[in-house]
């Protein structure tokens, strides 16, 4: 019987507790046991906590997962975890990993925690001879984990990989975003003001784009189409007085062209001043709200089609099969190689579609 086990890790995304009921309930069904690794890497490096009598490496029933679909937020936990990015710390995750007999390992989190996956797995084979030689382990303890069995799937709010349309929690966040800029709108118009309004994403824009088409934003920043020197009179020329309201949006990693941040408050001094537009201007900075909560529709599907296609990924896998993660593609479900998604990511933006976003950006209100 193969053991599997799930993990999120990273920042918490809205689906992935549809992922750890997938995965569970679809390894039982196909007669393997199923484990969940609480409180992401952290977990898998303590392994057991003697002092608070606390096991990290949990085998699950079906029942154990009953209720998670509706839930926000990770109930396995997650980190970000330091120890497990130094070689000490994969050593002891190697070893928990062993000691508690998992054969394969189903990991839900964004592009560093997959990264990080994927190099524990090529290190494999040395982690478990060094344990050896250190007589941490024995031969016939490693004898039967000699491949590690590792399968991602992308759980980030941010939608920053490439090969695949979305990431589990993108559409959630994104819901968040447009209803909260709907609220703002109300007290915007009420007070003729303008909202600077900074949305997450890390170095990635997709979220602040797509919230700004949902929600019919005036002015966009995004990492992605760094601003031009002259970014504060194209901004003050869109942006005329005598507007009910005014909607910014600004992606968290905003950057003029030369790499230089934008920030809120550079945005608001200038509608507040700038060029004579004298805006009774407010910041809001949308934070956490937009990663809490529960999941949308979309994101529950993603998460449970996913984590079925990771459990049968981990049975057919072979010593020789890169290592892989599971993507939506045209509305497919397919297994991709992680690490030339992860390359990509790094050389071409994602969302990258001048023309488009000069259409949708020019149906703003006029008046
Ligand atoms: O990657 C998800 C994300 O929410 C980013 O959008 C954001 O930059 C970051 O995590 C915030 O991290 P933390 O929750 O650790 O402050």
């Amino acid at each position: 019987k193969k053991n599997i086990a799930v993990m999120t890790s990273g920042g918490d995304s809205p689906g992935m507790n549809a992922v750890v009921r997938a995965v569970v309930r679809t390894a039982i069904h196909l007669g393997c046991n199923a484990y969940c690794v609480y409180e992401g890497y952290r977990g898998l490096v303590i392994g057991r906590d003697e002092e608070k009598q606390v096991d990290y490496i949990r085998q699950m029933g079906w029942e154990d997962v009953r209720g998670y679909l509706s839930l926000g937020g990770t109930l396995i936990g997650t980190a970000r975890c330091k120890e497990f990015f130094e070689r000490d710390g994969r050593l002891r995750a190697a070893r928990n990993m062993v000691v508690n007999g998992i054969d394969a390992l189903i990991i839900c989190g964004g592009d560093g925690s997959l990264t990080g996956a994927d190099r524990f797995r090529a290190e494999w084979p040395s982690l478990l001879e060094e344990l050896v030689s250190k007589g941490d382990l024995t031969k016939e303890q490693v004898a039967p984990f000699q491949h590690l069995n590792i399968v991602g799937l992308v759980g980030s709010i941010d939608n920053d990989l490439s090969g695949t349309d979305a990431t589990i929690g993108a559409y959630s966040a994104l819901a968040r975003i447009c209803e909260m800029v709907d609220y703002i709108e109300a007290t915007a118009s009420s007070h003729s003001r303008a909202f600077v309004i900074e949305v997450m994403g890390r170095h990635c824009g997709w979220l602040a784009l797509m919230g700004a088409v949902a929600t019919g934003a005036d002015f966009l920043f995004i990492p992605e189409k760094p601003r031009e020197d002259n970014w504060k009179e194209e901004m003050c020329q869109v942006i005329k007085t005598g507007k009910r309201k005014t909607i910014v949006i600004i992606a968290e990693g905003a950057l003029d062209r030369h790499g230089n941040k934008i920030t809120p408050t550079m945005v608001k001094d200038l509608l507040a001043d700038g060029n004579g537009l004298g805006l009774d201007t407010r910041i809001t900075t949308l934070g956490h709200v937009q990663r809490g909560g529960t999941a949308v529709a979309y994101d529950r599907m993603l998460g449970t089609l996913q984590g079925v296609e990771a459990v049968k990924a981990v049975l057919e896998a072979t010593p020789e099969t890169e290592t892989c993660f599971i993507a939506i593609t045209e509305n497919k479900i397919t297994r991709k190689p992680l690490m030339a998604a992860v390359k990509e990511t790094q050389e071409v933006a994602k969302l990258i579609d001048a023309q488009r976003f000069n259409e949708a950006m020019a149906l703003r209100d006029t008046e």
